[in-house]
C-alpha cells in the first residue's frame, strides 16, 4: 500500500449500525495515509438551479466538493437497494458532477450486502456513473461483498472476516497505487 495517499470515504448507507459503514471503517483502519468521511445525509437534494454559474453552493454542498477536492483518492462503499444506487449516494455524486473534483480521480466502488449477489446491480450502477464523470475508476480495487452479515462484528462496527480484508487490502493497494501513479 502506499502510504500518505490522502481518502476520501463516502458510505451509501446512513443506517446505524451500517455492514457498509463497517466495511468503510476498517478500510480506514487499513489505510496508510490521512482519510476523511463527508455527511452526505446532511446535503440538499440535487438541483441545478442551486448550482449554476453565479450560485452559491449550500455550506454542505461546499464541504463535500472540498474534501473531494483535497482528497488523492475515493473510496466508495453502499448498499444496493432495489437493485439500484442509495439514493443518497447518486445525490451526492450528482452534485460533484459539474463542479468536477472527480475528474482524472482514482476512485474503487466497493458494495457489501447480506445477499450472495454481494450489492452487483449497484456496484455496476456506481461504476458507470463514476467512468460517466471522468472518474479513473479502478476495477481491481473494486469490490463486491456477499453474505456480510457474520463478516462483521456489530458491536466494534469493524469487519472480522479474515478473507474479506484481505480482500480490502488488496484493493486499498490498487487504489493507493493508482493515486501514487497519478502523482508522480
Ligand atoms: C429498501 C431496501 C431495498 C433493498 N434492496 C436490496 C437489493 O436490491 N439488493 C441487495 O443485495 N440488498 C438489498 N437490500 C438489503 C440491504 O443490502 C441490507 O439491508 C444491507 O444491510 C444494507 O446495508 P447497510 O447494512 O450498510 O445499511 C435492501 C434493503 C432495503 C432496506
Amino acid at each position: 500500500m502506499r502510504p500518505g495517499i490522502r481518502l476520501l470515504a463516502l458510505s451509501g448507507s446512513l443506517r446505524a449500525r451500517s455492514s457498509n459503514g463497517a466495511v468503510l471503517h476498517s478500510a480506514l483502519g487499513l489505510h496508510d495515509g490521512p482519510a476523511t468521511t463527508a455527511d452526505i445525509g446532511a446535503l440538499p437534494h440535487f438541483n441545478p438551479d442551486l448550482d449554476g454559474e453565479g450560485a452559491t453552493p449550500p455550506p454542505a454542498v461546499a464541504a463535500l466538493r472540498a474534501a473531494a477536492g483535497a482528497a488523492d483518492a475515493i473510496l466508495v462503499v453502499s448498499p444496493e437497494y432495489a437493485h439500484g444506487v442509495p439514493g443518497v449516494l447518486k445525490n451526492a455524486l450528482d452534485w460533484l458532477v459539474s463542479s468536477g473534483e472527480c475528474v482524472g480521480k482514482p476512485v474503487a466502488v466497493i458494495t457489501a450486502s447480506p445477499f450472495p449477489t454481494g450489492g452487483s446491480h449497484a456496484n455496476a450502477q456506481l461504476r458507470e456513473t463514476l467512468r460517466m464523470m471522468s472518474g479513473q475508476v479502478i476495477d481491481p480495487a473494486c469490490l463486491e461483498i456477499p453474505a456480510i452479515g457474520p463478516k462483521t462484528d456489530p458491536t466494534t462496527e469493524r469487519v472480522t472476516d479474515e478473507p474479506t480484508l484481505t480482500a480490502l487490502r488488496t484493493a486499498l493497494s490498487h487504489l493507493t497505487a493508482g493515486a501514487a501513479a497519478q502523482r508522480s
